[in-house]
Formats: structure tokens, sequence, C-alpha cells
């Protein structure tokens, strides 16, 4: 990966934090995209103490997509070179809340946010062929449904569904996406990093319950970041896209990603949401 710049949402913890570790590991050049300046300081520190190259850092609440385009255009200016996009930041949460801009939170972050900040960087990525678009999926997608009705999660009294929702319009926005781009120059996959024992279903209620049981039975964060590593920086996967990859091999995404009418149909939907890209 020596030469190529790789940009990560949510690096500052978990998966996302050992992604960009590993990736610099392996020699490339790291933008940490953060939520908290002090929290990405401090992911920025231990990656130099570990591998004696310091990452860079853009910090951003992707909530907020005014926010999005913003750090888009800061990372256009501070990595025109950027070849890889990493979109790891999620959320799971146990009470429906909605942002500023009056989006249900999961549906922003999880989303959203990659819908914007890809087809923000597009260009830029397409300038720089090959390129990569990884998006950190989950299996939670595969049993989900999609209510088109129902994006901001209104309906959704259960909070796993919303987060399971958000997922799988993301599963089929990588595939819609993939579509309309060549492979030659972007390719856009999707992955789930295992059940990786990090403090994301901390978050009070139901969800908090359920993350006590599930937790002591994940995976550590480093071998859930084998996965984004191997989508992010594998010469196999030259070429490969529109794929859904677990343990580092393809798998069955959601059946309903090969509908072509729904994929559009939810670009058409999520573009009423942010605006068109
Ligand atoms: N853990 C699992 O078992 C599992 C399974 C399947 C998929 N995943 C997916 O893996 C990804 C990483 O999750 P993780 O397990 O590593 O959890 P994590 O440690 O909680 O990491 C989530 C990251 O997203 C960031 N983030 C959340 N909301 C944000 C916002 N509004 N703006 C900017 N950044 C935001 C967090 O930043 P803060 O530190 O500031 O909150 C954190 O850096 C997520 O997409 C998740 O859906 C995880």
């Amino acid at each position: 990966m020596r030469g190529v710049t790789v940009a990560i949402t949510g690096a500052n913890s978990g998966v996302g934090y050992h992604t960009a570790l590993g990736l610099s590991r392996l020699g490339a050049r790291v933008v940490l995209i953060c939520r908290d300046q002090g929290r990405g300081e401090r992911a920025q520190t231990a990656i130099e103490a570990e591998t004696g190259a310091r990452p860079d850092l853009l910090v951003a609440d992707l909530s907020d997509m005014g926010e999005v385009r913003r750090v888009a255009a800061d990372l256009q200016r501070a990595a025109p070179d950027l070849r890889v996009l990493i979109n790891n930041a999620g959320v799971v949460t146990s009470r429906r809340t909605m942002t500023r801009e009056g989006h249900e939170l999961s549906n922003a972050v999880n989303h959203l946010a990659p819908f914007v900040l890809s087809n923000a960087l597009l260009d830029l990525l397409k300038a720089n062929a090959p390129a990569r678009i990884v998006n950190v999926n989950s299996e939670s997608h595969l049993s989900a449904t999609l209510d088109f009705g129902d994006l901001d999660g209104e309906k959704q009294s259960f909070p796993p569904n919303r987060y399971g929702q958000s997922k799988l319009a993301n599963m089929l926005f990588t595939v819609e996406l993939a579509q309309r781009i060549d492979p030659a120059l972007v390719t856009a996959n999707a992955l789930h990093p295992g059940l990786v024992a990090t403090d994301f279903g901390d978050v009070g209620g139901v969800v908090q319950f359920g993350w006590t049981f599930m937790k002591p039975f994940g995976i550590s964060p480093e071998r859930g970041a084998r996965t984004p590593i191997y989508c992010a920086s594998s010469p196999q996967l030259d070429g490969v896209t529109g794929a859904f990859f677990v343990d580092c091999k393809p798998a069955r995404p959601n059946p309903i990603v090969r509908d072509p009418a729904v994929r559009a149909r939810l670009w058409e939907a999520t573009e009423r949401l942010v605006g068109k890209m």
C-alpha cells in the first residue's frame, strides 16, 4: 500500500482504528475522519507510536450532511491523491433519535453519510484510478426489510430493525454505485467484519442488554479489521465490484440487492432526503 492514500471514517476506535493501523503498517498514507478532535488525536498518536507514521486527521460529525459535504471538500484539499475511501463509521441506537437536519440517527450515519461522502469524492477517486470504495456493512442487513415510506424509521419500534434497515440501504447503495461506475476506475464493495467485541452496542436500553450477552463471543477489533483491510488492499480484488465479503471471502448479500428497480428507487429516495448528487 506504499504510495496509496486511504481515508477511513470512524477511525478512532474498534474496527476503524485497527483498519487504519493495519493499512498504515502496510505503508499506506492514512487520513482519519473522526467525530471528536481529542479521540482522533489519541488515535493519531497511537498509530504513530506503532508505525512511525503519523496519520492525518479530519473532524466531522457524519450524522450531519452539511458536515459530510464540508469534510469531503476538506479531504479533497488534504488528500488530492486519495485512492481508497472506507466508510466505516456506524451507530446503533436504543431510542429513535433525530438529527438536527431531521433524519433518524442510524439512517443518517450508516446510510446517508456513506452515500453523500462517496458521491462527493467520486470524481477525485476516478481521477486517481484505480480506486476503491469500501463500505463496512453488517450481516444484520440479511434479515432486514426496507420500508421506502419510512427510511427514517418512524414506524420501526424495535431498535435493531432501524439498524438493519440502514445497513440494507447501505448494501443496496453499494451495489447500485458499483453498477454506475466503470470498475477499471472505481470499485465499490461491502463487508461484514464479524461479531466484534467493541463498544458498539454500549448504548443503553434493549441494544445494550443484547450486546452484554453477545460481546463475550466477539472477535478482537484487530481481527475484525482483517476483512476491511483485505477489501481495501488485496490485489485479488482489482476490478472486483458490487460484492459482499465476510472473512475475506465473497458472501451472499440480501437477494433484494439483485433487483435494479429497488436499487434505483432507493437512490432516488435517498436523493430526496439529502439533495441530488
Ligand atoms: N462490532 C460488531 O460486531 C459489528 C458487526 C457488524 C458490523 N459492524 C460495523 O462496524 C463498524 C465499526 O463499528 P465498531 O464495532 O468498530 O464500533 P465502534 O468502536 O463504536 O466504532 C464506531 C465508530 O463510528 C464513529 N461514529 C459514530 N457516529 C459517528 C458520527 N455521527 N460521526 C462520525 N463518526 C461517528 C465512532 O466515533 P465515536 O468514537 O466518536 O463515537 C467510532 O469511531 C460500524 O459500521 C458497524 O455497524 C460492527
